[in-house]
């Protein structure tokens, strides 16, 4: 059997999330994203996070590049990747969940191509289509990781019953959600079960797709950028999420931190098994960002943060609600 240990010592806490380079969160520049992606490697990222969905393959593509220029160092990375939710080449925001042995098999093949790597280190189930048996789907990543185009893989959004099956037939090396202050859905039920099985967590949209950075209203307000099709950013909610935000700013500027350093360092301490996977195009972002894994914040700082933003304070659900069907399943 393959070395499946891939969270070694060597990958810090923070890594890349890479999907807003390619598409959802306003323009893109390839030339900008790859010297965002130069600057991550060289401060010390390693885990770099991407999807086949994201900009239709373009993400991957992108990532194949820097991979390429790496060369031997590319050994040193965590790449990961997702499969399984299918996009409409004529109409891109219809999206049909997938888990089928067959077209995991297929899409893995083509990320693996588009990547340009022999393997690919950690391949996520995007979401899971509830009719596939999980007991099937986790039979298909098996035999990609013996025939060695896979060294592990990991679940997206899946609920604790879902987790435990997978676990059963082959251990689980990740489960990726999304967590942050204002979305807390993993703590009743996926957190413990992660801990209770020795389950990495990787927390998605840690900086609330950058609302808790407190990213400029005119950032995400442009028509194609998914943000517009979110609850918490429409109109109606904003102006609450933001008082929220506000507040919290002021907390980090008695401490000397940015708002984003708070929101990732936030997350980072409720769990020592926990990723966060910030996404950012800006070096200056993706090199602070970094950093907050090195802070430390004491007790009473968490529980006020932890309070301020209690789910009943927070407007708005994180997804429309057709998407929320797509998640804990
Ligand atoms: N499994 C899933 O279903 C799923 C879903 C969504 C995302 N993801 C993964 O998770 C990654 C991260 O999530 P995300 O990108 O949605 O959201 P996020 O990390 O919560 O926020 C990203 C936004 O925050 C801004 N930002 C980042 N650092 C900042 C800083 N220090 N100061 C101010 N603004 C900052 C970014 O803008 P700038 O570019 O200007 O820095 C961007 O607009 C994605 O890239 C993707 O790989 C997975």
């Amino acid at each position: 059997m393959l070395d499946q240990a891939i969270w070694t010592a060597s990958i810090p806490r923070v890594g890349l999330g890479c999907m807003g380079m390619s598409e959802f969160y306003g323009p893109v520049d390839d030339q900008e994203s790859l010297r965002a992606l130069r600057a991550a490697y060289e401060i010390g990222y390693r885990h770099f996070d991407t999807a086949d969905m994201y900009g239709r393959g373009a993400n991957e593509r992108l990532l194949g590049r820097f991979v390429q220029e790496l060369g031997g160092r590319r050994d040193e990375l965590l790449l990961a990747t997702k499969v399984g939710i299918r996009r409409d080449p004529d109409a891109p925001r219809q999206l049909q969940i997938d888990s089928s042995p067959a077209y995991l098999r297929a899409a893995c093949d083509a990320s693996l191509q588009r990547l340009g790597v022999e393997r690919i280190d950690l391949l996520y189930v995007h979401r899971r289509t509830p009719e596939v048996p999980i007991e099937d789907t986790v039979g298909a990543l098996l035999d990609l990781i013996k025939q060695g185009k896979i060294r592990a893989y990991g679940l997206s959004e899946v609920s604790a019953t879902t987790l435990r099956h997978a676990h059963g037939v082959h251990p689980v090396s990740a489960v990726q959600s999304e967590y942050s202050l204002w979305t807390r859905d993993p703590e009743p039920e996926i957190l413990p079960t992660c801990a209770e099985l020795g389950i990495r967590f990787v927390a998605y949209s840690p900086l609330g797709r950058g609302f808790l950075a407190q990213k400029p209203e005119q950032t995400w307000s442009g028509e194609q950028d998914l943000r517009q099709h979110l609850p918490r950013f429409r109109k109606e909610n904003v102006e609450g999420n933001q008082r929220l935000v506000a507040e919290m700013a002021q907390l980090s500027a008695s401490l000397g931190l940015h708002v984003a350093d708070l929101a990732l360092s936030w997350v980072l301490h409720q769990r020592d098994f926990i990723q966060v996977i910030p996404g950012s195009q800006n070096v200056k972002h993706v090199a602070s960002n970094f950093g907050a894994a090195r802070l430390r914040l004491d007790e009473t700082v968490v529980e006020r943060l932890r309070h301020l933003f209690r789910p009943e304070a927070v407007s708005g659900e994180r997804y429309p609600e057709h998407l929320l069907g797509t998640v804990n399943v």
